[in-house]
């Protein structure tokens, strides 16, 4: 009997990213191929993972749809495509627009729209009855008159399919929105109104496949990504005591979310807000992993990481259970900071409950991690005091790492 031959899977980056995800589908067999960016020719791409690397033309990341689907069309008439996989956000409907002309299995135009599109998202959520702040999209003036009138402020005003908190504005009263929709002009449709909701921003991070969530993990970020983002503070997420009630209605409602927006298979992140009244409001969900190190926080906490989890999810053959068992229940938080020194001295933070630190020029960065929630809560105050004292710098436009 021959072995089945290997499975091809074609990975698209338009940014540089998911060098874990890349090794791990090289570790299960598969023939590894990766789309990227024109300007990441020079990038330190994990090359030993990677059996074929293709450029397209970029403009500061973006691609031309019509170049990406002659491109590939060509690949495909020598090699025979298995999967693609997006692995950044910016790359979900690209991925999805590839399938759907080469006729491949795996998530299409619709679904993927339920991925970026931040009203599309919003508005299936509350058809199964999700609570979402209260919200109108920018396309009808006499809906956003009924919906200011209707709606008290503040209000954020935000685009329908970036991340990272880029665009979002904060609008004090219904009088402000005029003006700023003025300022987008034609790109006013490419929004969504929303009520501000006070509270603290929540995070879940899960794998999906065959439709049923197979791991999960809610956490809390210590500053709203909106704050930490544009008035800059230290970033920081924490994993949630288990089985708590915060914990166990947020994976119902993550169940009950991927579900209903048809995620059969991969990587998610959602984030929700939990207002002054108890409730919580779904915020936004994605069809990839976490940015801003979540992935290194759940490693922490579960010894699972997420990118090669994926890979492995990914990488199956039809038919092909899928098995994932974490190797640990711990607590685990994340702190991330500018830092005025260029190489900052994290010597000083050195609890044997660190697990792992970050290298990057001008930032400070670090998770503890035990299996005790208070002692990992205790450290990761101290630390955020620390952080403040010793690095803290604010440039908020730099302060890029949520999404
Ligand atoms: N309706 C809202 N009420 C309060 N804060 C919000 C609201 N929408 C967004 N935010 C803040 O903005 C951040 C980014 O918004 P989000 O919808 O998650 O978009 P992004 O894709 O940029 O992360 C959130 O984490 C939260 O801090
Ligand atoms: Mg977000």
């Amino acid at each position: 009997m021959t072995a089945p031959a290997p499975l091809t899977v074609l990975c698209i980056a338009s940014y540089r990213k998911g060098d874990a995800f890349l090794l791990a589908a090289k570790r299960t067999g598969a023939r590894v191929l990766l789309l990227t960016s024109r300007s990441l020719e020079q990038a330190d791409w994990p090359r030993e993972a990677i059996d074929d690397i293709y450029f397209i033309p970029d403009v500061d990341h973006h691609w031309n749809m019509a170049d990406v689907i002659k491109g590939v069309s060509w690949l495909a008439r020598s090699v025979k495509i298995d999967r693609i996989v997006a692995l950044d956000d910016f790359d979900v409907e690209k991925a999805a627009a590839l399938r759907e002309h080469l006729r491949i299995g795996g998530m299409g135009d619709t679904t993927a729209r339920y991925f970026r599109d931040k009203l599309a998202m919003r508005t299936r959520a509350r058809e199964v009855g999700i609570a979402v702040p209260d919200f109108v999209p920018v396309i009808n003036y006499q809906e956003i008159k009924d919906f200011l009138a209707r709606v008290p402020g503040p209000y954020v005003l935000k685009p329908r399919s970036q991340a990272a908190a880029i665009g979002i504005r904060k609008l004090g009263s219904g009088a402000d929105l005029w003006p700023a929709l003025e300022e987008l002009g034609d790109e006013q449709s490419h929004f969504v109104l929303e009520r501000f909701v006070t509270g603290d921003v929540f995070h879940v991070d899960s794998l999906v496949a065959d439709y049923r969530v197979r791991f999960a993990i809610a956490s809390r970020y210590g500053t709203p990504p909106l704050e930490a983002a544009q008035e800059g503070r230290v970033f920081s997420t924490q994993t949630l005591k288990r089985r708590s009630a915060d914990e166990r209605t947020l994976l119902t409602f993550n169940q009950r979310l991927l579900k209903a927006l048809g995620l059969r298979e991969g990587a998610s992140h959602s984030e929700f807000i939990k207002g002054a009244d108890g409730t919580f409001y779904f915020l936004e969900t994605s069809a990839r992993v976490g940015g801003a190190h979540i992935v290194d926080l759940v490693e922490a906490a579960t010894g699972l990481n997420l990118w090669s989890e994926w890979a492995r999810l990914e990488c199956r053959r039809e038919g092909e259970p899928y098995r994932i068992s974490p190797s640990r229940r711990h607590y685990a938080g994340l702190l991330v900071s500018l830092a005025k020194q260029e190489w900052p001295d994290l010597a000083r933070y050195d609890a044997p409950e660190v697990v792992w630190r970050l290298h990057k020029r001008h930032h400070a960065g670090l998770i503890v991690a035990g299996p005790k929630l208070e002692r990992v809560e205790a450290l990761l105050r101290q630390y955020a005091d620390g952080f403040y004292r010793d690095f803290f710098a604010t440039a908020p436009a730099l302060m890029r790492v949520s999404q």
